[in-house]
């Protein structure tokens, strides 16, 4: 469902040792062992979901979309990069649902995004999912200070009926601001953190109430569950893995990961949470870049080319499309255009990304291809459970605990004394 191809100078991306502490990464993770192991409730999550959950996720999402035009979804890092990554992929490019949008807020904090917002939303009807796992987080809190106020004017007392909660079963100020209203509450799993929390109700219900199959979804990251268990050197999380972690010794410490698909840029920008956050720790860890083609080409592309030898690229690579559009003859020729008469556009960014690797991989870039045959809810399912399962055996490999992310308590902290928080 996904391979992993590799083309550089490095002959042997899975030397003896490396296959030795890759098969004890894989008895560690399976057995549940081995730093962080009490994080790991993601691996097996998607086998263990019931219809019955699943059901309710669907029932709710239907409730909204039947009470909303507009579901406002609230959170930042982990509790919004999965459902924004899936819906972005799968949504058309314009006219995204006329009868019903998702829109994200929370994940910055910018008042003017805030306030345009409110006007924005105020002919429609509107629903909130307010998304946090600490329940403590200031970007979402805030964004919500602003929006639950915003509601309860607009509704009174029928606001609570259209505010969704999910949060930690037992702590947090959500989850007492949740109890004390009466939202509906969802859980976040305590063994799940964020980043790896795309399949359970963080990503579900938004991705359910944007109009997608869940249980497709889910079909596919169960397909991936038991087909990347097996430990071998074919199995694709393995090989990507092990070829990452070959670079990174080599001196290879930055990772460009580059799509042809516009619509693909949020599994970009989830990804770059998934590694960075994940693997970006002790004074180790590959910087996770990422480019989209052809546009990048003519901005980025120049040092990707050229400049500093560090880099290596991952291209991912859907192989096909079900919408296209095939260059014609042109009667007069003026744009000299005529000799790609017949080929599809997508059959150009598959030529243009072997151009692009070629020309890359003589510029001194190695080249890894991540290939997914189409992208619907079965294969992204299938592709966000094979990234997460690849970057807990790359972080093992360096050392390093995948599943925590101490760094970014130090800024909270500075941005807190400055602004005066009680204990800070
Ligand atoms: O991956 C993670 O754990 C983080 O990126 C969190 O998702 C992010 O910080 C948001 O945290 P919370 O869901 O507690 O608001």
């Amino acid at each position: 469902m996904v391979s992993v191809t590799y083309s550089g100078q490095m002959e042997d991306v899975l030397t003896e040792t490396k296959k030795e502490k890759l098969e004890s990464i894989h008895r560690g993770l399976y057995a549940k062992e081995g730093a962080g192991s009490e994080f790991l409730g993601w691996l097996d999550w998607p086998s263990g979901l019931s219809q019955e959950f699943l059901d309710q996720i669907k029932q709710t999402a239907e409730q909204i979309r039947s009470q909303a035009d507009v579901l406002i979804v609230i959170g930042i890092g982990g509790s919004y990069l999965g459902a924004k990554a899936v819906i972005e992929a799968l949504q058309p490019h314009f006219e995204k649902n006329p009868e019903f949008e998702v829109i994200f807020a929370g994940h910055q904090v910018s008042g003017a995004y805030l306030k345009q917002l409110m006007a924005y939303v105020d002919d429609k009807e509107v629903a909130l999912n307010v998304i946090s796992k600490s329940g403590t987080t200031t970007e979402p809190a805030l964004a919500f200070r602003f929006l639950q106020q915003y509601m309860q004017e607009r509704y009174g007392a029928d606001a609570a009926s259209r505010i969704y909660v999910t949060t930690d079963e037992n702590k947090g100020a959500l989850l007492t601001l949740a109890k004390e209203q009466g939202y509906k509450r969802f859980v976040v799993p305590d063994d799940v953190g964020g980043r790896y929390s795309v399949f359970t109700a963080v990503g579900l219900l938004p991705i359910a109430a944007a109009g997608f199959d869940v249980e497709r979804l889910i079909s596919g990251a169960k397909a991936a569950e038991e087909e990347l268990k097996t430990f071998g050197e074919d199995n694709p999380a393995i090989r990507y893995a092990a070829i990452r972690h070959s670079l990174y010794e080599q001196g290879y410490t930055n990772e460009v990961l580059a799509t042809f698909e516009p619509k693909l840029n949020f599994v970009q920008e989830w990804w770059k949470q998934l590694f960075g956050e994940s693997e970006g720790k002790e004074g180790k860890g590959i910087f996770p870049v990422s480019v989209v083609y052809t546009t990048d080409l003519h901005s980025l592309g120049q040092y990707i080319q050229d400049g500093k030898r560090n880099l290596f690229e991952s291209f991912l690579v859907v192989e096909e499309t079900d919408e296209d559009l095939e260059v014609f003859e042109a009667d007069n020729n003026l744009d000299q255009l005529n000799y790609l008469s017949g080929l599809s556009l997508h059959d150009f960014n598959l030529t243009a990304y072997k151009g692009v690797s070629e020309a890359h991989l003589n510029g001194g870039v190695p080249q890894v291809g991540i290939h997914v045959n189409q992208m619907d809810e079965y294969h992204v399912g299938y592709l966000l459970y094979f990234y997460m399962l690849s970057c807990a055996y790359s972080a093992y490999l360096l050392e390093i605990n995948p599943f925590n992310q101490p760094g970014v308590e130090d800024y909270k902290t500075a941005i807190f004394r400055l602004l005066n928080k009680p204990g800070y």
